[in-house]
C-alpha cells in the first residue's frame, strides 16, 4: 500500500491567484459602508466561504445589517468579483502549478479539488484544466465550510483513498485546520503566521518535484 494516494489542492491562492481579486472587492464593498478594509486583515478572509467573509469583515467594521442585506452585500461583492475575473486565463495560475499537477498525475497519484468559493467550477472551466482532477467540491456542495473538515473528507471519499493517504495543499489558516482535522497531511504555502499548522511549508511550486515532496512529508 502507497502512504499517499492522492493529493488535494486547494483552488484560491494555491492553483489560481486570485487572493487579490477577492480581497480587492471586498475593499469596494467595504468602502461602500465607509470601512477602509485593510490588507493585513485580509488574512482573516482566506478560505472563509462568503458569508462568513463578510460577517468577519462587519465584525472588523463593527457594524451589522440585516440577514436580507447581508445576502444582497454577498451579491454586490460577487458581482465586483465576477467582473475582475473575467479575463482569467491560464497565466492566472501560481506559477509551476500546472506542471506539478500533471507531474502528480503521471506518477499515478489521484487528483481532487476542495474549495471555499461557489466559483469554483465556472473557474476551473475558465482555465480549462478541469480534466486534471479526479473529483472536485466546492462551496455549493457542502453545508459546514473550512475550517470544517467536511470538503476534504468528502472529496477524499469520492477519490476513494483514505484521509490518512491524501496529501493536502492550502495557503490559509482555516484550509490548513480543516485539512488537519480530517486527517490529512499538509503542505502549506503562505504567510508564516497562518501556515504555520502545516506539515511542510513551500514558497512556490516551480521545479517542486511530487515524489520529493512525498518523501519529505513521510520522514
Ligand atoms: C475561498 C477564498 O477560496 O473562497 C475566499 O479563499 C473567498 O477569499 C471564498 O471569500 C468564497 O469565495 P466565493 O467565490 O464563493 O465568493
Ligand atoms: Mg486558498
Amino acid at each position: 500500500m502507497k502512504i499517499i494516494e492522492a493529493f488535494i489542492f486547494d483552488l484560491d491562492g494555491i492553483i489560481v491567484d486570485t487572493t487579490h481579486h477577492h480581497y480587492a472587492s471586498w475593499k469596494i464593498l467595504a468602502k461602500s459602508f465607509n470601512y477602509d478594509f485593510r490588507e493585513e486583515d485580509n488574512e482573516q478572509l482566506k478560505g472563509a466561504n462568503r458569508m462568513t467573509s463578510l460577517n468577519i469583515l462587519l465584525a472588523l467594521s463593527g457594524q451589522s445589517f440585516s440577514e436580507q442585506d447581508k445576502g444582497l452585500l454577498c451579491e454586490k461583492k460577487n458581482n465586483i468579483y465576477l467582473d475582475m475575473i473575467s479575463n482569467l486565463t491560464r497565466g492566472d495560475m501560481l506559477p509551476g502549478v500546472y506542471e506539478f499537477i500533471l507531474n502528480a498525475k503521471t506518477s499515478g497519484l489521484k487528483i481532487g479539488m476542495a474549495s471555499s468559493s461557489k466559483n469554483a467550477r465556472a473557474t476551473l472551466n475558465r482555465l480549462k484544466i478541469d480534466e486534471l482532477f479526479d473529483a472536485m467540491l466546492d462551496a455549493n456542495d457542502i453545508l459546514r465550510g473550512k475550517p470544517f473538515p467536511d470538503v476534504y473528507l468528502k472529496v477524499s471519499d469520492m477519490l476513494v483513498v483514505k484521509p490518512q493517504q491524501c496529501l493536502v495543499f492550502e495557503d490559509a489558516f482555516s484550509g490548513i485546520k480543516a485539512a488537519k482535522e480530517a486527517g490529512m497531511r499538509v503542505v502549506g504555502m503562505g504567510q508564516p503566521a497562518q501556515v504555520i499548522q502545516a506539515d511542510l511549508t513551500i514558497d512556490s511550486f516551480v521545479d517542486l518535484d511530487p515524489t520529493q515532496i512525498m518523501n519529505i512529508i513521510l520522514t
